[in-house]
C-alpha cells in the first residue's frame, strides 16, 4: 500500500508539474568543448528540416509538422546533421523581459532531442525575425533577450547542439549587422563560453556578405553561407520570390537546345539572364558549372585568409517547375564541388517543396537523396 501511495504521489507531481515522463526525450550526455574545424569536418552531409518549426503561425501551417521518426530516417540514410528552423519571435512576449513561450520551448526540447538520440550533430537558429530585418533598432533588445534564454535552456547539452545567430539577415538590419551579431556572439558566451556558434553575413547569407564580415576574435566559431546560384534556375516558380515565380523550363546546365520563352512582365535583370542563358555558350553561360565553381572558390580563399571554417546552411532546387534531372544534377555537382574544398553542407530542405522525403508515402525522392548521398 505504502509503495502503491508513493506510485500515485509520483505520478501526480510529474503530470502537476507537466514534465514529459518520456525518458529518450532528454538529450544523451553534456557538454564536452570541440575544436572549430573539427567541429565542422563532424558537420559533414546535413540536411534542413524545413518549413516546421520556422512556419507561420503554427508548425503545421505549411503541411510539414516534423514526425518522431524522421531523424532516425535521416540518419540511417547516410546524413550527419540536421538544421532546424525556428521562428521564436512569434512565440516570445513583445514586451520586457520578452518570455518565450514554455509550451513552444518544451516543443522545441523534443524536437532537438530526438534528433540528438537519433545521433544527428544539430543546428538550431533564430529563423524568419522578420522585424528585425525591417526594424531593428526597435528588436535589437528582444533579439539579445531571444539569444539570453535559449543559450541558458540548452547550456548542458552535449556539443554538437550547434547555435546560427540569425537566418540571412537582410533589409535595414544589414547596417547594424557586425555590432548585433557581436552583442549576440557575447550574450551566448555568457552562459556557453565554448560552444560552436555559427555566424553568417548579410545579403540573405550571400557569399558577398560572408566576405565582408567582421569575424569576431573567438575560436568557436564557423561561417555560413546559402547558395541557390543561379537564382533563376534554383527558384522558378517560387510563389515566394516575385517575378521568378512566372519562370519555367529552365535546365542545369546551360544552355538550352531549344530557347524558352521570355515571359512578359518580369524584372529586367530576369529577362537579361534568360537572355544570356538562351544564347551563351560554355563557360560563359549564367548557368553553367563554371558560375558555381567560381563562387566557392571564392569562399574557400576566404576560409584560407581568414582561418575560420566554412560551412553550407542552405542550397538546394525549388521543386514547382524544376525538371527532376536538372535539380538532381546541380545538387549532386554543388554538393560535390563543397566537398572538394572542404565544405561541409546542409540542403534545404527535407520533405517540403524543395524535399527529398516525401511524408505522404514515406518514400525518398531517389533521384535527389541519391544526388546527396551517393558518389
Ligand atoms: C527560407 C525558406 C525558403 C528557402 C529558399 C530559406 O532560408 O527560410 O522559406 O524556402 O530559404 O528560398
Amino acid at each position: 500500500m505504502r509503495y502503491f501511495l508513493l506510485f500515485l504521489i509520483t505520478i501526480t507531481i510529474t503530470y502537476s508539474c507537466n514534465l514529459s515522463p518520456v525518458t529518450e526525450s532528454k538529450p544523451r550526455r553534456t557538454f564536452s568543448a570541440v575544436e572549430a574545424f573539427t567541429m565542422a569536418t563532424n558537420l559533414g552531409k546535413g540536411v534542413n528540416m524545413g518549413n516546421s518549426l520556422e512556419a507561420y503561425p503554427n508548425e503545421d501551417s505549411w503541411g510539414n509538422p516534423i514526425q518522431a521518426n524522421y531523424f532516425t530516417l535521416m540518419k540511417q540514410a547516410g546524413f550527419d546533421t540536421v538544421r532546424i528552423p525556428i521562428r521564436w519571435s512569434t512565440r516570445a512576449l513583445n514586451n520586457p523581459p520578452y518570455t518565450i513561450s514554455n509550451q513552444f520551448f518544451q516543443r522545441v526540447d523534443e524536437v532537438v532531442n530526438w534528433a540528438l538520440n537519433a545521433g544527428l550533430n544539430v543546428i538550431i537558429n533564430i529563423h524568419h525575425y522578420e522585424e528585425l530585418n525591417t526594424n531593428p533598432t526597435a528588436h535589437k533588445e528582444r533579439f539579445l533577450a531571444l539569444w539570453k534564454q535559449i543559450s541558458q535552456r540548452y547550456k548542458d547539452y552535449q556539443e554538437n547542439l550547434l547555435f546560427e545567430v540569425l537566418n540571412e539577415p537582410n533589409d535595414a538590419l544589414e547596417n547594424y549587422w557586425n555590432t548585433y551579431m557581436l552583442e549576440a556572439i557575447n550574450k551566448i558566451r555568457e552562459d556557453n563560453p565554448e560552444r560552436i556558434l555559427i555566424i553568417g553575413g548579410i545579403g540573405w547569407n550571400s557569399i558577398e556578405g560572408l566576405t565582408n564580415l567582421n569575424v569576431p576574435d573567438d575560436p568557436y566559431l564557423i561561417a555560413t553561407f546559402h547558395f541557390y546560384d543561379p537564382f533563376v534556375f534554383t527558384h522558378q516558380g517560387a510563389e515566394w520570390s516575385g517575378s521568378i515565380s512566372n519562370v519555367s523550363n529552365i535546365i542545369w546546365p546551360g544552355p538550352p537546345s531549344q530557347p524558352v520563352s521570355i515571359p512578359a512582365n518580369i524584372d529586367s535583370w530576369i529577362s537579361n539572364w534568360l537572355n544570356d542563358y538562351n544564347t551563351k555558350q560554355g563557360d560563359d553561360n549564367p548557368c553553367s558549372s563554371n558560375f558555381i565553381t567560381k563562387k566557392l572558390d571564392i569562399v574557400s580563399n576566404w576560409s584560407k585568409q581568414k582561418n575560420i571554417p566554412v560551412w553550407m546552411g542552405e542550397f538546394g532546387v525549388y521543386g514547382r517547375f524544376a525538371d527532376i534531372n536538372s535539380r538532381a544534377r546541380w545538387t549532386h555537382f554543388v554538393r560535390k564541388e563543397c566537398e572538394k574544398r572542404g565544405i561541409p553542407w546542409c540542403y534545404w530542405e527535407f520533405s517540403s517543396g524543395f524535399g527529398i522525403y516525401n511524408p505522404q508515402n514515406g518514400q525518398w525522392n531517389s533521384s535527389l537523396s541519391n544526388a546527396l548521398l551517393e558518389q
